[in-house]
């Protein structure tokens, strides 16, 4: 099938900025206990991998892998899909050191290779969650899906992305410097890659026409003393509004 020119161009951007996430990979892999996002918060505040045991889950976006190492050390069965194949092979040699296998998908998480009602969970930190189309991988996630299983997402805050100047890892602004209206597919200048970002009104109702209740809604605070590797984020802009967010969704029975 041809592959649409967000998911080439974001394949060839992942394929060519892969070394730079073995590292992190590395580190995640060797936790045992979770914690997300840019600001590292803890599974134990955030809950998205809560009650996985025994459960299919699959992994959209799943980069290096540790996501899916994580379910698979709390008893569920996953599977992971990403669009880089560079990517990819630092997960397959992190699976082989840490002896943990599952199954790992070359492919768009738009359209994925598996049966209608295949898993019970599904998940995205920063993979489909910004860099896949939502109008795509929101149904074909409510396909996957279960009656009654849950998606869960997160990605950046939309308030975070509009405040965000147009150079490459400058902190946000305390202005809105992009407009709500019209959000989806986003291109920041000079950047080769394709993001894509909704509104809140529009996230929920995409989540709800695909057959999904949402359960949560959870807007990030930095903790206070945060910090981050990841350039682009102000500790100070994130402790006063949400750079993260996660949704939390069942789909309906
Ligand atoms: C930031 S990583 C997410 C993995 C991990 N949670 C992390 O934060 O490092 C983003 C991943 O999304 C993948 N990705 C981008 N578009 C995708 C698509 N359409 N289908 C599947 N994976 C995609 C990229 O190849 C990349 O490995």
């Amino acid at each position: 099938m041809e592959l649409p020119d967000h998911v080439l161009r974001n394949r060839a951007y992942w394929d060519r900025t892969a070394p730079e996430w073995v590292a992190p990979g590395e580190r995640n892999w060797a936790k045992n206990e979770p914690s997300w996002g840019v600001w590292g918060i803890p599974e134990a505040e955030l809950h998205l991998v809560d009650d996985v045991a025994g459960l299919d889950a699959i992994e959209l976006g799943c980069g290096t892998g540790y996501v899916s190492s994580w379910l698979a050390r709390r008893g569920a069965r996953p599977v992971g899909i990403d669009n880089s194949a560079r990517q990819l092979e630092t997960a397959r040699r992190l699976q082989l050191e840490h002896g943990l296998e599952f199954p790992l998908l070359h492919g768009n998480a738009e359209t994925v290779p598996y049966p209608d009602a295949s898993f019970d969970f599904a998940i995205s930190e920063y993979g489909a969650a910004i860099w896949a189309d939502p109008y795509k991988w929101i149904p074909e996630a409510a396909r996957l899906l279960r009656p009654g299983g849950r998606l869960t997402f997160l990605g950046n805050g939309l308030l975070f992305i509009l405040c965000c100047p147009d150079d490459d890892d400058a902190p946000p602004t305390d202005r809105l410097l992009h407009p709500q209206f019209g959000a989806c597919r986003w291109e920041w200048p000079g950047n080769d890659s394709v993001e894509f970002h909704l509104s809140h009104g529009d996230m929920l109702r995409l989540l709800r026409d695909s057959g999904f209740e949402v359960e949560d809604l959870i807007e990030i605070q930095a903790p206070e003393g945060a910090v981050t590797r990841f350039g682009g984020f102000d500790p100070a802009w994130a402790r006063r509004w949400p750079s993260e967010e996660v949704w939390k969704a069942r789909k309906r029975s």
